[in-house]
């Protein structure tokens, strides 16, 4: 079921943190917001990824960001961490993901 405040929300998040520099010092962690992705429901990665980031004491060194498309558009959802772009990425795989696959590769601040 579609879930209009949630996705003005993502909207608002990811298209003000896009438009910023990151933060110097902070790696940048790009979550699609693209249309292809929205469409599958991007936006409900968001607050597990506000919160994965929080979880692990993050917030100095990742700095969560949206992406207008990372050119991965029928691979499902994407995120990019570095040179990695991770696909097919769902509420139920993010957060194995983000430990396996984003979390080796933070330098702490
Ligand atoms: S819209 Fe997300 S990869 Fe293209």
């Amino acid at each position: 079921m579609p879930n209009p405040a949630g996705e003005l929300r993502f909207r608002w998040v990811l298209a003000s943190a896009s438009l910023r520099p990151v933060t110097k010092g902070k790696q940048p962690l790009y979550l699609c917001m693209g249309s292809a992705c929205h469409q599958r429901g991007g936006f409900r990665l968001l607050p597990q990824l506000e919160a994965l980031i929080a979880q692990h004491g993050l917030q100095e060194c990742v700095e969560l960001k949206g992406a207008f498309c990372l050119d991965h558009c029928l691979q499902g959802r994407s995120l990019r961490f570095e040179d990695r772009i991770l696909i097919d990425v769902s509420p139920e795989n993010l957060e194995a993901r983000f430990v396996t696959e984003i979390l080796p590769h933070v330098r702490h601040a």
